[in-house]
């Protein structure tokens, strides 16, 4: 179905000649460290067998046009010139144009950029804002095919130096749709290993795979409520990233280190290596701060157990840990909903060993675990849910294929 959607012979009718390459870029599902990414904290996420397609092909002027027969989106069209103006507010074509912009800006003087337009026709298999990262693997599908058309110069993503710099820049360029993101899903969205999870580390920005246990069953079901992050969730997104920097910034005051420069009282990752007792420093801030501090630091530390837990195979562990994310994302970070509480409680009287949202929250989905042998019960029950079993799969891909 996916795939038909951006057949050579739809791209023909569409455009009038076959395409000449194909790309495939992954979602993602997180399995936990939520709202985490952008304090430069580990995260643990997967890439997902759901992914964003496109067909391409380049074209002899500078125009980007691109197609879907997604129903609600129309066709986008721009020049790759830098500055690519934005359109409105929340328009799918702002992230097409983060992608090809972020190849234009990377172009000072390393040759990524050349103004190379191409057609290109999209579809998904995913389900659009519900928290599975539709928007940055479209961010990513457009910027492999700018490349796969001419515009990345030199730049092999069979190179894993190459792949985590891009997953680098694309996190940075995605900030030009107005949400103050992190960097886990366009890294997710490249470096993904099938059958792994992602542990993701920042600055420098790092990905290590650690087997699932194949006994082990990830099931994905929505909450039927729309998380659109450069929409309706992007104001409580940017908020939630200021607070995060103003909690770190008082929780370095309280420690005693006023003295440290500005960007070293910005640092989670230095201040998770001193000792400190959690209560006792969010207690000197102000309510909701406290909250979020708390919510960060302790999300931390689940990251690094939970990581321990999948290695271990240590399956009621992991489902525990997950839990607390999600009583922590709902208590004290407030990013949960009562649909969102409701089918993780589901999820958990159907036997999961542990449940929680998945994504920025605010809507969306949860990721719930279970043992294989439990995987029906589990499915049964989220089955007005469209629940689906989340198979961990490799990072994005292009194909050239070859016109007759
Ligand atoms: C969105 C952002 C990510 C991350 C998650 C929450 O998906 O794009 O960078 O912050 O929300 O964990």
């Amino acid at each position: 179905m996916t795939l038909d959607g951006v057949a050579p012979e739809r791209f023909r009718q569409t455009y009038g000649t076959l395409p000449t390459g194909l790309v495939r870029a992954p979602g993602r599902v997180n399995l936990i460290g939520e709202h985490i990414d952008y304090c430069g904290l580990s995260v643990l996420p997967m890439a997902l067998d759901r992914a964003v397609w496109m067909t391409f092909r380049a074209r002899d002027d500078d125009q980007v046009r691109v197609a879907t027969i997604e129903p609600g989106y129309e066709p986008v069209q721009f020049a790759a010139r830098s500055p690519i103006e934005p359109g409105p507010p929340g328009h799918w074509g702002n992230y097409l144009r983060a992608g090809v912009s972020t190849l234009l800006s990377a172009g000072n003087g390393d040759g990524l950029a050349s103004g190379i337009g191409f057609d290109a026709l999209v579809a998904t298999d995913l389900p659009v804002a519900s928290g599975l990262s539709s928007s940055s693997a479209l961010v990513v599908a457009t910027a492999v095919a700018a490349i796969g058309a001419g515009n990345g110069g030199e730049l092999d993503l069979t190179d894993a130096a190459t792949r985590l710099d891009l997953a680098g820049r694309l996190a940075a360029g995605e900030r030009y749709v107005g949400t103050a993101g992190g960097g886990m899903d366009q890294a997710a969205c490249l470096l993904g290993v099938a059958g792994c999870a992602l542990r993701i580390d920042f600055g420098p920005l790092s990905a290590t795979s650690i087997q699932i246990p194949t006994d082990w069953a990830l099931v994905v079901a929505h909450s039927g409520e729309r998380a659109e992050k450069s929409g309706s969730a992007q104001r409580v997104y940017n908020t939630r990233t200021e607070e995060a920097l103003g909690a770190v910034r008082v929780a370095w005051r309280v420690l005693g280190a006023e003295d440290r420069d500005g960007a070293g009282l910005e640092s989670y990752r230095e201040l998770l290596k001193v000792p400190f007792e959690l209560g006792v420093v969010s207690r000197q801030m102000d309510g909701a701060l406290g909250n979020r501090f708390t919510h960060i630091v302790s999300e931390a530390r689940r990251v690094g157990e939970a990581a321990s837990a999948v290695e271990a195979a240590d399956l009621a562990g992991f489902g525990e840990l997950l839990n607390a994310s999600h009583e922590s994302l709902k208590h004290d970070y407030e990013v949960s909903t009562p649909k969102l509480d409701a089918l993780v409680a589901r999820a958990i009287g159907a036997g999961a060993a542990g449940a929680r949202l998945t994504g920025a929250g605010l809507g969306g989905a949860i990721v719930a675990v279970t043992h294989g042998s439990e995987l029906d019960r589990l499915v049964d029950a989220l089955a007005d849910y469209d629940p689906f079993v989340a198979v961990a799969a490799d990072g994005a891909e292009s194909w050239t294929l070859s016109t007759p």
